[in-house]
């Protein structure tokens, strides 16, 4: 089993997406996934009570219960995905702690960039991978990407290979329950996701 952490503080970066959208491409990969959700506002589990698939499973969870979901998920799960809160938490913490790869998306804007350096700051006493994942790009040139890598990668930090662009059908697929390679596959913004997943799994396969 396998544990990927999904941290930013900072909302509406796209964790909770990425997430689900990773957990559903693992899932159609023929992994068993397990989502952990440590946010209070439960937009995961929420999510989860729109759709009708039982994979992935999603289940709450409190920081305290951490270690006991994770021992549960043991020889069930072969991947658990932990969605983290949006500001400053012993939850993300303790996510980090818990992963072999750790995954902080962010858009390309100033406000998430500047909060980028605090949440690097909690990962940084453990030796786990960690990348930064442009989310949410201007889909019409690659200027704000590249800039957006030469922020991060003056921050000290590595950005992933694949950046997911800003794409309507991502808002339209949570409304159902589903994500972008359920709801509209084919979609570029599918093809996104495919593409970050493959290069997940290729990381999560070195870390082994
Ligand atoms: N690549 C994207 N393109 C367009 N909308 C997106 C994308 N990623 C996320 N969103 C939307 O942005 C909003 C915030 O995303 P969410 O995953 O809830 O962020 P967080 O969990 O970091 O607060 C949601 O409405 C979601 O549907
Ligand atoms: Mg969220």
């Amino acid at each position: 089993m396998q544990v990927i952490a999904i941290a930013m503080q900072k909302g509406g970066v796209g964790k909770s997406t990425l997430a689900r959208s990773l957990a559903v491409a693992a899932a159609r990969d023929g992994l068993s996934v397990l989502i952990l959700d440590m946010d209070a506002q439960q937009s995961v589990s929420q999510w989860a009570e729109r759709r009708d698939a039982d994979m992935p499973v999603v289940v709450f969870s409190t920081e305290n219960e951490l270690p006991k979901r994770l021992d549960q998920a043991k020889g069930v799960a072969d991947l658990v995905i932990i969605d983290t809160p949006p500001a400053r938490s012993t939850e993300a913490p303790a996510a980090v702690e818990a992963a072999d790869l750790v995954l902080l998306p962010t858009t390309p804007d100033v406000e998430p960039l500047e909060q980028m350096p605090r949440t690097l700051r909690l990962c940084r006493g453990f030796s786990r991978p960690v990348y930064a994942v442009v989310n949410m790009a201007n889909p019409t040139g690659p200027a704000e990407v590249i800039q957006t890598r030469e922020v991060i990668e003056a921050m000290g930090a590595r950005a992933a290979p694949v950046v997911l662009h800003r794409r309507k059908a991502h808002r339209d697929a949570s409304a159902s329950g589903l994500t972008v390679q359920e709801s509209e596959p084919g979609s570029k913004a599918a093809e996104e996701v495919a593409d970050l997943w493959a290069w997940v799994r290729s990381e999560l396969q070195n870390s082994k």
